[in-house]
């Protein structure tokens, strides 16, 4: 089966230290189907230790850890699935503080959003049906 490059455009913004966000781009090549998680996971552990993004969670689309914007929807990232030669933008999820590129601060706020903050909807299987 052939490699294909899956095109992945991260938003980056350290609250600390810049004054705007920015955009960054990082192409990693897959033979089938991956989670939006894994390939932040393989970025941040084999391309760009200084990736930020919230390491914990279930893995498997019930806690929301791993909550942020795919495509400008607020997904589960360990279910969200990309296609080998997919392009898929991610940022922080939307209506929460950024601490540092894709985490945010989920305090407050998520007792203030809750779930309503999901674009989401999964099947019986736990895939993002959207
Ligand atoms: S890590 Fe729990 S829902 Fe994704």
């Amino acid at each position: 089966m052939e490699n294909k490059p899956v095109t992945i455009k991260i938003k980056r913004f350290n609250r600390n230290t810049d004054t705007a966000p920015s955009y960054q781009e990082y192409k990693v090549k897959i033979e089938d189907d991956e989670t939006v998680l894994n390939l932040v996971k393989h970025i941040h552990d084999s391309v760009d230790r200084t990736l930020a993004y919230r390491n914990v969670g279930c893995y498997i689309g019930f806690c929301t850890a791993c909550l942020m914007s795919v495509n400008g929807k607020n997904v589960r990232a360990c279910t969200r699935i990309v296609k080998p030669g997919e392009e898929v933008v991610l940022e922080p999820a939307k209506k929460y503080p950024v601490v540092r590129d894709l985490v945010v601060d989920f305090g407050v706020s998520r007792e203030q959003f809750g779930f309503e903050a999901l674009d989401e909807t999964l099947d019986r299987r736990g895939d993002t049906t959207n």
